[in-house]
């Protein structure tokens, strides 16, 4: 996948007839954003058809992403939301939060809210900056490191604190969802995608499940306990099971994509480095900015619960709808010069978190690690080279990197000190 800009030529080159965005290969080998830069402007809602006969409707403009997102009575995410699952009803429907409409949706979302936002995750600052010092600590250790692969750890050593998971296993938690958020993607493959994530499903399930148990008659004000003891709705062993399972997929997903990604963009462009070192109060923008770019949460299905018109069609009832994130946050209707990377953008409303009652629950920490990821990175390094071939993400889910290989500069030593 190219992240920079789509020129004439690229556009003249897409051929949407010949376009497959359900095939995972495609987001990696091929040029999605050319492929919706055209559907924005020819086919804003754009039809696919798979060989055995599934289909579903793309939609890649700004606004009818927001609407199909945010809009539970038209658009449902109760059969599920991962274009991976099309045509299988999600077998959590109405339990997890991801794959429930409202109003069920806001009694399991209200009580894990507070956690994840204000003063629930102020606590949880200084453990978020030990996992960042740590990660960009390593960047220095050695000549060549992987920026993708290191950063996998980052979100799991913070979901691991938010819901109390022993150390000793976020290894293997890494593993397992990668494995089923990329079951495409060879590095992680055994034997081939469909096995792929039934294991990765059977060892998170089946790790969540003995958490629980061992949880039973203890305190704690984690995540995890949380779930199991909300008052309002009570939940099954099996509901926190596959919420935990979301929770965890949803941070470490995600949040190292946007890690590399912005860095890539850093270094392919230095002044915009330079204009954030000069001035560390753009880092926030960085980040938005960062978010806006990288857009790792790709794809959100919907099914239409009736016949709803939008962007100039027709989505027959109890069709599903495909809604590119990335391509909806490269709407020049609503980003100027979309495909310039510019940490001074204002009004940046990007909808890399989603939009509606769906709005990613782990936005605040999410964001949180970025500022404090970039703030390290400011004072420790001067800059970033790239050190080999970026290898991309096999899936059409998640955009992002498998590997990123970087040379780390140190800051010197008169810099760091005349702060
Ligand atoms: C850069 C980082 C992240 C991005 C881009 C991202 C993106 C998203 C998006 C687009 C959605 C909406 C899904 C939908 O509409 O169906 C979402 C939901 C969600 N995210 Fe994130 N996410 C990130 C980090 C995290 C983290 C760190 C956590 C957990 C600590 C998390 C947990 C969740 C959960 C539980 C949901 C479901 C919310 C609901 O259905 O109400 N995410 N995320």
């Amino acid at each position: 996948m190219k992240l920079t800009d789509v020129t004439a030529a690229d556009r003249a080159a897409v051929d949407l007839s010949r376009v497959d965005l359900f095939d995972a290969a495609y987001h990696a080998e091929g040029d999605p954003h050319a492929a919706w830069a055209v559907m924005r402007e020819q086919a804003p809602l754009h039809r696919s058809e798979l060989p055995d006969g599934r289909a579903f409707f793309n939609v890649t403009r700004y606004h009818d992403a927001c609407r199909v997102l945010g809009s539970h009575r038209e658009f449902t995410s109760e059969r599920g939301s991962l274009l991976s699952q099309l045509g299988h009803d999600d077998a959590a429907s109405g339990r997890m939060l991801v794959a429930t409409d409202p109003p069920r949706h806001s009694e399991l979302r209200r009580p894990l809210n507070k956690m994840f936002t204000g003063r629930g995750l102020a606590r949880s600052e200084d453990r978020i900056r030990d996992a960042v010092r740590s990660l960009v600590a390593g960047a220095l250790d050695g000549p060549v490191w992987d920026l993708a692969q290191q950063a996998t750890m980052l979100p799991m050593a913070i979901a691991g604190a938010l819901m109390d998971l022993p150390e000793p296993d976020w290894k293997d938690l890494v593993q397992w969802t990668g494995m089923a958020a990329a079951p495409q993607d060879p590095v992680f493959t055994i034997r081939n995608p469909h096995a792929t994530l039934a294991i990765a499903h059977h060892q998170l399930f089946e790790y969540f499940a003995t958490q629980y148990e061992a949880r039973k008659g203890t305190d704690g004000d984690d995540a995890f306990r949380l779930l199991m003891t909300m008052r309002d709705g009570e939940l099954t062993r099996e509901e926190v099971v596959v919420n935990c399972y979301s929770l965890l997929l949803g941070a470490n997903a995600t949040t190292p994509h946007t890690v590399a990604g912005t860095v890539l963009a850093l270094m392919e462009r230095p002044d915009q480095l330079r204009a954030v070192r000069e001035n560390p109060a753009l880092i926030p923008s960085l980040v938005e900015e960062g978010l806006r770019w990288t857009s790792p949460a790709s794809s959100f299905l919907r099914y239409a619960v009736d016949d709803v018109e939008i962007a100039g069609g027709l989505v027959p009832r109890g069709e599903a709808v495909a809604v590119w994130v990335g391509s909806a946050n490269r709407d020049a209707d609503v980003f100027p010069e979309p495909y310039r990377f510019d940490v001074r953008r204002s009004d940046n409303r990007h909808i890399a978190f989603g939009y509606g009652a769906h709005y990613c629950l782990g936005a605040t920490v999410a964001r949180l690690t970025l500022r404090l990821f970039f703030e390290e990175v400011l004072d420790r390094i001067e800059e970033f080279v790239l050190a080999g071939e970026p290898q991309h993400l096999v899936s059409n889910f998640v955009a992002g990197f498998t590997s990123l290989p970087v040379r780390a500069v140190p800051r010197r030593v008169e810099a760091v000190a005349g702060r």
